[in-house]
C-alpha cells in the first residue's frame, strides 16, 4: 500500500534509540526525508543515514531552545516540515508522590510535556505555510493507568494526550491532523539498559533480568498478548497515524498495548 509518505520531511525527537530509531526506519523505508533528534547519534542513526535521506541531529531536546532548534533544521536542509513525532520522553521511578520534589516535576513536565509543546510551536506555522501536515505524540497507556512509582511522567503525559485533543481542535481546519499513540511496555533501551527498569524490577522479583523481560513485566502489567511489544510495532501505527491513509483521523488516541488497558 503506498502510504503517500514520498519525500515528505519529517521530524523526529529522541530518534537514536528505541522506539525513535524504529520510526526512523519506518518513514525512511517509505521515502520519506527523516531529521532525527538526540543528544547522541549512535550505531543505528549512523547506519541509517548511510542507506537513506536520514539527518541525524545532535540537539539536547530538554533544553528550552532546543526543539525549535531541530525543526529550523528540518527547514534549512529540507525547505519545510510535513510530519512532527513528538516522541522523545524520559521517565525516573519514584518511591511515591511523597518523595517526589517540585524539581522532579520540572524534570519530567519538561522532558514529556514541554519538549512537545515546544517542537510543536516551532513546526506549527511552517506547516500552515505548506497547507498543513500531521503530527503525532507519544504518550503512554499510563497516562490513563494509575501507577504510583511512575507519579510525575503519568501526570505529564496526561498532559501531553489532552494537548494532543486541543491542537486537533485548533488546527484540524487548517490541515493538520493531530494525533496520539500510547503504547504499553515495549523492549527498548528505556527498559533494557544498565541499571533501567528491567534490572529494577528483577531485583524486586527476585528474577534475572531475561526473565523479567519475558514474563515478569508483561504479567505484572495485565498485558493480554503475554509480552513486551517492540519497536517496530508502535513505529507501524504511528506511521499509518502520520500518512494519508489516515486522512479522517484526528484528535484521537490510540491504544498499542497488547491489550493492556481493559476498559473501553
Ligand atoms: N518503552 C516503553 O515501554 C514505553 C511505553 C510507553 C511510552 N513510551 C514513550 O515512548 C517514547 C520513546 O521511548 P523509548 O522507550 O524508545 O525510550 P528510550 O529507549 O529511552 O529512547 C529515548 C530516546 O530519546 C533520546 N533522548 C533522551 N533524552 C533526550 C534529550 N534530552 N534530548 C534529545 N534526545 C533525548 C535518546 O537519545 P540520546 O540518549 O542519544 O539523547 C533516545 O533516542 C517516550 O516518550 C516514552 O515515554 C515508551
Amino acid at each position: 500500500m503506498d502510504m503517500g509518505l514520498r519525500d515528505k520531511v519529517v521530524v523526529i525527537t529522541g530518534a537514536s534509540k528505541g522506539i525513535g530509531l524504529a520510526m526512523t526506519e519506518a518513514f525512511a523505508g517509505e521515502g520519506a526525508r527523516v531529521i532525527a533528534g538526540s543528544r547522541t547519534k549512535g550505531e543505528g542513526l549512523s547506519r541509517l543515514s548511510r542507506a537513506y535521506p536520514v539527518l541525524p541531529v545532535a540537539v539536547d531536546l530538554g533544553a528550552p531552545e532546543g526543539p525549535a532548534e531541530l525543526v529550523g533544521r528540518a527547514v534549512e536542509k529540507f525547505g519545510g516540515v510535513d510530519v512532527l513525532i513528538n516522541n522523545v520522553g524520559a521517565i525516573t521511578p519514584r518511591g511515591g508522590f511523597l518523595s517526589v520534589e517540585d524539581e522532579d516535576w520540572r524534570w519530567a513536565i519538561e522532558m514529556n510535556l514541554m519538549t512537545a509543546v515546544r517542537a510543536s510551536r516551532a513546526a506549527l506555522p511552517v506547516m500552515l505555510e505548506r497547507g498543513g501536515g500531521a503530527i503525532v505524540n507519544v504518550s503512554t497507556v499510563l497516562a490513563r493507568q494509575p501507577a504510583p512509582p511512575m507519579v510525575d511522567y503519568s501526570a505529564s503525559k496526561a498532559a501531553l494526550s489532552n494537548l494532543t485533543k486541543t491542537l486537533a481542535e485548533e488546527f484540524g481546519p487548517r490541515g493538520v491532523r493531530v494525533t496520539a499513540v500510547s503504547p504499553g511496555p515495549v523492549r527498548t533501551p528505556l527498559w533494557t539498559d544498565e541499571g533501567a527498569m528491567a534490572d529494577a524490577m528483577a531485583a524486586m522479583a527476585g528474577i534475572s533480568k531475561e526473565e523479567a523481560i519475558s514474563e515478569g513485566i508483561p504479567q505484572s502489567m495485565n498485558v493480554t498478548l503475554g509480552r513486551m511489544g517492540e519497536a517496530a510495532e508502535i513505529a507501524a501505527l504511528v506511521l499509518f497515524l502520520a500518512s494519508e491513509r489516515a486522512s479522517y483521523v484526528a484528535g484521537s488516541e490510540h491504544l498499542v498495548d497488547g491489550g493492556m488497558i481493559k476498559s473501553l
